[in-house]
């Protein structure tokens, strides 16, 4: 289990790009410890909010922070101890503050739709995808499960600073905050106005079940871990538990049919943390090396990650088609995970075609979340051209435009 905790360090080592800086204090909510709203070692649950500005003023982005989640006591303990399980091991390690980039950022030129907006985001520290609320502390080793509690003391106290009067309002998330986001997104819907335009974007949050594929056994008893480890069975939507068993209500694919309210779904078709981790849980060196250098992949390989890639679509195309209201889609074949929060994920592109016209158009995760966002399109697009892994960090854009030119002069 080490082994994954540091294939995941190594990921976000990967992902943390070096961007332009605009340093937001990290807060505790003291209010919410009268609540029992709290980590999993007892302290207040963190948030960094800067205000809105301009236009923006009554317009409120909220993003549930990702980062895994314990699946037994023992991981859920050594947690308490590190950012992702207290807000004072995640206060020291920040120093205080935290850097608001990609769809955060206030620059008008990198986040022209979201830039003056209230932006209010929510430190993970329950491990459960702010899904759990056990009354009892674990007697044995003082650990507390109330990730649900910690959500609503946040909207509690969203509500005090003025966000009940929003005319936009968006939650969002990545990884395990894209669960989170897809779970609470209809309970957030519910907090506003008839007239308030409220959506949900979940940034990598698609994890799939992927049942006849490689690693579903590991896949299904991490989740049933997670479920029992947080007592999770009643706070997961009932539209979902009437259907299915608990554990396969964390699977987003059970889930997104039944959301009442818009969601966007931002997703790599080779999402990085599925294919690294979930495939090969105990993996050889060979495929260790695969996903940190593509280069080093070999065609097997290449093959199990088109393989990944052909279900992942197909999972979430069934998912859209299934769902009553409307969703946006953008699903591309970089390989990364989490796009929102930085420049390199919010500015990662997709080539749409216009078969009738010949032509590819480049269209960026920023500009397509906004255009559905404020409904100037309803944005459901996925790279079908490319069905390789694409590494993005390069320059491979020219590539992709030739290729595209190709497809819809041969289609
Ligand atoms: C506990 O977390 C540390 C990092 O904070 C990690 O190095 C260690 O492997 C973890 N232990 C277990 C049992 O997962
Ligand atoms: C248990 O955690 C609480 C904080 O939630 C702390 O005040 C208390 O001292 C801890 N008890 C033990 C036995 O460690
Ligand atoms: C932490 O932040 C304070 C100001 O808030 C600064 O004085 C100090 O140098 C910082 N420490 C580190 C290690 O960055
Ligand atoms: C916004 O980002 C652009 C591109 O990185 C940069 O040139 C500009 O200085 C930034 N503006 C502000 C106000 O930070
Ligand atoms: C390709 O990689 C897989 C493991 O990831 C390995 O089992 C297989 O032997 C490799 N094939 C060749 C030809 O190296
Ligand atoms: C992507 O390319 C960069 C720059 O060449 C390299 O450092 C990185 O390891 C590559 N990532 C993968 C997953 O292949
Ligand atoms: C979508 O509906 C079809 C039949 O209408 C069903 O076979 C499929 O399992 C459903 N998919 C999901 C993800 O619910």
């Amino acid at each position: 289990m080490a082994t994954l905790l540091v294939a995941l360090t190594i990921l976000c080592l990967v992902m943390a790009g070096i961007e332009a800086d605009q340093k937001v204090t990290v807060s505790l909510l003291d209010s919410a410890i009268a609540k029992g709203a709290v980590c999993l070692d007892g302290t207040p649950p963190a948030y960094a909010y800067s205000p809105g500005f301009g236009d923006g003023i009554d317009n409120w982005h909220v993003i549930l922070q990702g980062g895994g989640w314990c699946w037994d006591v023992t991981e859920c303990l050594n947690r308490s101890k590190n950012d992702l399980g207290s807000s004072a091991k995640l206060i020291s390690k920040v120093n205080g503050s935290v850097t608001f980039g990609g769809m955060l950022e206030a620059n008008s030129t990198l986040n022209p739709d979201f830039y003056n907006w209230n932006v209010f985001k929510i430190f993970y520290c329950d491990g459960s995808s702010f899904m759990s609320d056990v009354e009892d502390v674990d007697p044995k080793y003082n650990l507390t499960y109330r990730g649900a509690r910690i959500y609503d003391a946040m909207m509690d106290e969203l509500l005090r600073i003025g966000m009940g009067n929003a005319k936009n309002a968006l939650l969002s998330g990545g990884s395990a905050g894209g669960l989170a986001t897809t779970l609470h997104c209809d309970k957030f819907q519910s907090l506003f106005h008839i007239t308030t335009r409220v959506k949900c974007v979940s940034d990598s949050g698609f994890f799939i079940h992927g049942e006849h594929f490689l690693g579903a056994d590991w896949r299904e008893s991490f989740f049933y871990r997670v479920v029992s480890t947080h007592g999770l069975t009643n706070m997961l939507p009932t539209s979902c538990t009437s259907k299915f068993s608990p554990t396969l209500c964390l699977f987003p694919e059970n889930l997104v049919p039944d959301i009442q309210t818009p969601l966007f779904l931002i997703e790599s078709a080779f999402d990085a943390y599925q294919i690294g981790v979930t495939l090969f849980p105990n993996r050889s060196p060979k495929w260790t090396s695969c996903i940190h250098n593509l280069m080093s992949c070999n065609w097997t390989e290449i093959e199990i990650m088109k393989g990944f890639r052909f279900i992942l679509i197909n999972t979430l195309k069934s998912a859209i088609a299934n769902s009553s209201s409307r969703r946006g889609y953008f699903v591309h074949s970089c390989y990364r995970h989490g796009h929102m929060e930085e420049i390199s994920g919010s500015t990662c592109s997709l080539i749409v075609g216009n078969g009738l016209a010949n032509k590819c158009i480049f269209q960026n995760i920023a500009e397509a979340v906004g255009d559905w966002y404020f409904d100037r399109s309803e944005f459901q697009e996925m790279d079908m051209v490319n069905n390789l892994p694409r590494n993005c960090t390069g320059d491979d854009l020219p590539i992709l435009k030739k290729k595209c030119i190709d497809y819809y002069i041969h289609h």
